[in-house]
């Protein structure tokens, strides 16, 4: 894969700066963000043909819950679950863990039926070259996935203690770790641009009704990038505080961010004549 530094203006990265896998209750939060999203992306992955015969990467596997319902839902082949830290996942028959920073040059080779990244591409620096080397690694006929987080609020969204906190989380996180979600929409473009073909694209927003997994998942990352927000003077303690009291109330009446998925085929090679 590519060369990359973080490119935020304080040049930190995810892990170090902010979501340390070591702090505890990390797992978990990634866990409640996978509970919102998963049924989805096994909903997607399974329509797009993930199943027996297939192998699979999983680009920055979290706590490997993907990984596993490939695995014993799709009943692909093998996943290779490849992460920065992999204290969150397990080898099992067909399960491969390796632990590997994607930024780094060569890190992963190909081919795989299924190379899928969910909620990665969006924290690291130069997705367009991240794509390019994500679609080196599928085989002829495979398909990349990848999903990243939108942010459908605008400048006439009303504003709300979520919405307030919300966009100094977004600020924070670009200035700390140069996390950037306004790239995403452009993930189709991008893939089509590395001659991966049949591109598409959906969007979920998962509701945000107090105590569900979206909701507590957002409380959790807002705790642990609090000093990231607070940095960016956009919000003090109290306005954390009543964003996440709001989240947990009959009074929560906001859009959450989405989830959108984009993927794009590589052709079949050409047998010879
Ligand atoms: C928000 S979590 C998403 C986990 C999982 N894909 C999911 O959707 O449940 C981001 C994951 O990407 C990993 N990650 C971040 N930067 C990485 C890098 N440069 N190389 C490999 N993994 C990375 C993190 O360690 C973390 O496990």
């Amino acid at each position: 894969m590519c060369a990359a530094r973080g490119d935020a203006p304080g040049g930190g990265r995810y892990g170090e700066a902010v979501f340390r896998p070591e702090q505890a209750g990390e797992g978990e939060r990634i866990d409640f963000g996978a509970l919102a999203y998963d049924d989805i992306t096994m909903a997607r992955l399974r329509a797009l043909g993930a199943g027996p015969g297939w192998r699979c990467l999983d680009v920055g596997a979290g706590t490997g819950t993907v990984s596993r319902r490939l695995l014993d839902e799709a009943g692909v082949e093998s996943v290779l679950a490849v992460d920065r830290d992999v204290r969150f996942l397990a080898e099992r028959p067909g399960l491969d863990v390796l632990q590997a920073d994607i930024t780094a040059p060569d890190s992963l080779h190909g081919g795989f039926q299924l190379v899928h990244a969910r909620f990665v591409l969006m924290h690291l620096p130069e997705p367009e070259s991240l794509i390019a080397a994500l679609a080196e690694l599928v085989a002829p006929g495979g398909v990349l996935v990848l999903s990243d987080a939108v942010d459908l609020t605008s400048d006439r969204t009303p504003v709300t203690p979520y919405t307030t906190v919300m966009r100094a989380m977004w600020e924070g996180l670009r200035a700390t770790i140069g996390t950037d979600v306004s790239r995403v929409p452009s993930y189709p473009h991008l893939l089509r641009g590395t001659g991966l073909e049949f591109v598409a694209a959906e969007i979920h927003v998962p509701p945000l009704v107090p105590g569900s997994p979206i909701s507590r998942f957002w409380a959790d990352t807002w705790e642990r990038s609090r000093a990231a927000m607070l940095a960016t003077g956009l919000v003090d303690d109290a306005a954390v505080d009543a964003g996440v009291r709001y989240l947990d109330s009959d009074e929560c009446a906001a859009l959450s961010g989405g989830m959108l998925t984009a993927w794009g085929w590589k052709a079949e090679e050409e047998s010879p004549s």
